[in-house]
């Protein structure tokens, strides 16, 4: 077992670091020099089509919430996410016009294999985007797009996520540039920083211990906010899930600009908030969100390439040319400190307790 683990104490921590390579993986082929292609796309996909309806579970809902932004903001598309175990009792409209995407690491996920058959019976196009070939949801789909990312053994999901990010960023610009919504320019500028994902994901030997020495301070306390605005909410909701899953600590993932509807009644030294603070979006909006909290004595931790004088705690990004590079690198500071708060309270992170890898059960 430690073989498979190539030296790292966990698996978790062992995905973490495969991420930048998976991506390339996953977009080999994929990122072309003037444009993205999907082969394995019927090409009449969006014939017809006027919105995008997403279902999900856990992490993979992160990422198609992370891709609501994207696919509005690229594609122009609407764009609506659904958890699917909502989905499946709400008696929901399922109109013909709508491309039906689920996506899952495992394929397996009940939930999410209901959504997808009842889109199916409706007559809905759909569409998976999965890591596991051959799986209940890829035989049943229309297309399927991989993100492959190899076995994930963790249970936390990590390298999963990282790839279905990728795909779905890259889908949001296949469907702009098919709907020709989408100049040249813009989508050279986000080609250049497609191709420049996986060194986001590098881990580096300083980022990995500025966690470690950071999770000695995060063991205790009221709980956690995680915060974020447009895409970085989704992360802030999947560093709050992470945490949970393996450290057993309670944490909430909030959008930034809600915290004073409620939340910050919360706020004291022992709340420890995580604020996700990126260059290249909305940083002055987040930057008041974080003083409205500072000035009611929260401890914060900036992750960042800005320095900022509220924190108590600053985890330094690079600097970056595209808001989705910083979206990749504080991913992995949030899967790193989660893993290192969890290996410091003596869990096992790749098996934590009352979870299951795949829930192939309502
Ligand atoms: C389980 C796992 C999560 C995962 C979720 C959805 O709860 O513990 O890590 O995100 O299922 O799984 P799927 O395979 O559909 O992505």
């Amino acid at each position: 077992q430690f073989a498979q683990k190539d030296g790292f104490r966990f698996f978790m921590e062992k995905e973490i670091y495969e991420q930048s390579n998976v991506v390339s993986d996953c977009m080999l082929g994929r990122l072309q020099d003037e444009e993205i292609l999907f082969e394995e796309l019927d090409s009449s996909i969006l014939n017809g089509i006027k919105e995008i309806n997403i279902c999900a579970c856990g992490t993979s809902y992160h990422a198609g919430l992370t891709a609501s932004y994207l696919f509005e903001r690229h594609s122009k598309i609407r764009c609506n996410v659904v958890i699917a175990s909502e989905f499946r009792y709400k008696e929901p409209l399922l109109n013909k016009n709508s491309l039906f995407i689920v996506i899952s690491q495992s394929g397996e996920t009940a939930d999410t294999l209901e959504a997808l058959k009842m889109a199916k019976n409706a007559g809905l196009k759909t569409l998976v985007i999965c890591n596991v070939d051959n799986s209940s949801m890829t035989r049943l789909a229309d297309n399927t797009i991989l993100t492959r990312a190899g076995i994930e053994k963790g249970v936390a999901s990590t390298k999963a996520f990282s790839t279905q990010t990728v795909v779905l960023w890259m889908l949001s610009l296949y469907f702009a540039k098919q709907n020709d919504k989408i100049s040249q320019e813009v989508l050279q500028k986000e080609l250049h920083a497609l191709r420049e994902v996986p060194k986001s994901l590098i881990v580096s030997d300083k980022m990995h211990e500025k966690t470690r020495r950071l999770s000695k301070r995060y063991l205790h306390g009221h709980g956690f906010f995680f915060i974020g605005r447009d895409v970085f909410f989704p992360l802030a909701l999947e560093g709050a899930l992470k945490l949970k899953e393996i450290s057993y600590l309670h944490a909430e993932g909030y959008p930034a600009g809600e915290m004073k509807h409620g939340p910050i009644a919360l706020a004291d030294p022992e709340l420890f908030t995580i604020a996700l603070m990126p260059e290249n979006l909305l940083y002055d909006k987040i930057k008041s969100n974080v003083e409205e909290l500072s000035a009611r004595d929260s401890t914060i931790c900036t992750i960042s390439p800005l320095e900022f004088e509220l924190s108590d705690d600053f985890i330094k990004t690079q600097e970056a040319s595209h808001y989705m590079l910083e979206f990749f690198e504080m991913l992995v500071v949030l899967q790193l400190l989660s893993m290192e708060i969890s290996i410091r309270l003596g869990n096992d992170v790749d098996m934590p307790r009352n979870l299951a890898k795949s829930v192939t059960v309502e």
